[in-house]
């Protein structure tokens, strides 16, 4: 358990007390301050706001000092380390990707939040996260080791960020096959991060990447194949086929909306039954175009309504609806009917869908 002192009740402040509770649930935060006298006093979720004199001073001694503040972290860094002898390496400071002002956005999400080191040495920090335990699972563990954005933070030579956190969501599905001789593909396996923490993760499936890059071919090692290509071509979906059926499919590729679809429905009859297929960065979208990917195809069915108008048929087509059944489900092309017919749920989860086959 490590004690965190919070150094800025503003709104900052309060987004990263919120922030640490759900990500860091290892550390304790022991104490809030603010050198603003009108903060001082106030209860901030369950946190009274002190003086730094008061929460700096006393014997609740902090491991590490989080500064939330935009503009003067290196100020109150200074103090910190010169006033109350705070140690520097034990100093990390908050950097927000977004405008000032905004902090309190509704929408603000996780990845705008990074945990900079005050000093260029991230020794200490590193040595913190690595006593973490497992209580958002082992694939979360695995995932922060070796540094894929599916995890809940990344550890960065510049820092600590804020990532997906797919990871904990994932953990609950596939555990009970973890040690089964399954096979499973990931569509976009990048800089090889993901693939070797499958390759941990299950200790006996065969893992298929795919990637555009033909660099992903250097990740291969036992039981990890990649296949170089483009998700959405038949050439990399027959090469595919010759592996078999998978039990789990992740799409991590080009995040395109209408990529997505492509893959999904060609890759439909390659997922076992009982199995699972997840899109992922779903949010990406919606966004501008990604300078290291090919150019995003827009379009005008977003990838959530693509999976919800599934949901819609999958509950209203009944027997008792013919009106309904021919006037929606018979003019479905004969692929996504026969998905329909093999559905078996859909989870939306913050940035993924996962659906499950019957
Ligand atoms: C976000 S990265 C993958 C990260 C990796 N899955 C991880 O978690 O460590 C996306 C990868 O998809 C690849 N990619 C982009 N478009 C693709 C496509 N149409 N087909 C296959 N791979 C693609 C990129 O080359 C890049 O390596």
């Amino acid at each position: 358990m490590k004690r965190i002192a919070i150094w800025g009740g503003a709104d900052l402040g309060r987004l990263v007390v919120k922030q640490i509770r759900a990500y860091f649930k290892e550390w304790e935060i022991v104490s809030l301050m603010d050198k603003n006298p009108d903060l001082q006093g106030v209860k901030i979720l369950e946190y009274f706001v002190a003086s730094p004199e008061e929460a700096l001073s006393n014997e609740k001694e902090a491991d590490i000092l989080i500064i939330c503040s935009s503009n003067y972290y290196k100020e109150i860094g200074a103090e910190a380390i010169e006033k109350y002898k705070f140690p520097e390496d034990k100093i990390l400071f908050v950097k927000t990707s977004w405008p000032t002002g905004l902090q309190m956005h509704p929408a603000i999400r996780q990845e705008n939040i990074h945990f900079m080191p005050l000093s260029k040495n991230l020794e200490y920090i590193k040595s913190v996260i690595a006593e973490l335990k497992t209580s958002e699972g082992v694939l979360n563990s695995i995932g922060i080791k070796y540094g894929t954005d599916k995890a809940s933070i990344m550890i960065m030579e510049s820092g600590i960020r804020l990532t997906h956190d797919y990871l904990r969501h994932y953990d609950r599905l596939l555990q009970n096959i973890r040690h089964e001789r399954k096979t499973i593909c990931e569509l976009g396996c990048g800089n090889g991060a993901s693939l070797k923490m499958w390759k941990e993760y299950f200790t006996q499936a065969q893992i298929i990447g795919v990637d555009i890059n033909t660099k992903a071919k250097a990740f291969e090692e036992e039981r990890v194949e990649v296949i170089c290509g483009n998700s959405t071509d038949d050439t990399t979906i027959s090469e595919l086929r010759k592996r078999g059926k998978f039990y789990l499919i992740i799409d991590d590729a080009s995040h395109a909306w209408g990529d997505m679809r492509v893959s999904f429905e060609k890759l439909w009859d390659l997922l076992e039954s009982g199995g699972i297929y997840i899109l992922e960065d779903c949010f990406c979208g919606a966004q501008g175009s990604f300078a290291q990917y090919p150019p995003i195809v827009y379009d005008s069915q977003s990838i959530f309504d693509y999976v919800l108008s599934r949901a819609k048929i999958m509950n209203f087509c009944k027997d008792w609806n013919p009106e309904y059944n021919h006037y929606h489900f018979n003019l479905l092309p004969e692929k996504v009917k026969q998905i329909e017919r093999e559905l078996d749920s859909i989870t939306i989860i913050y940035g993924a869908c996962i659906i499950h086959k019957r």
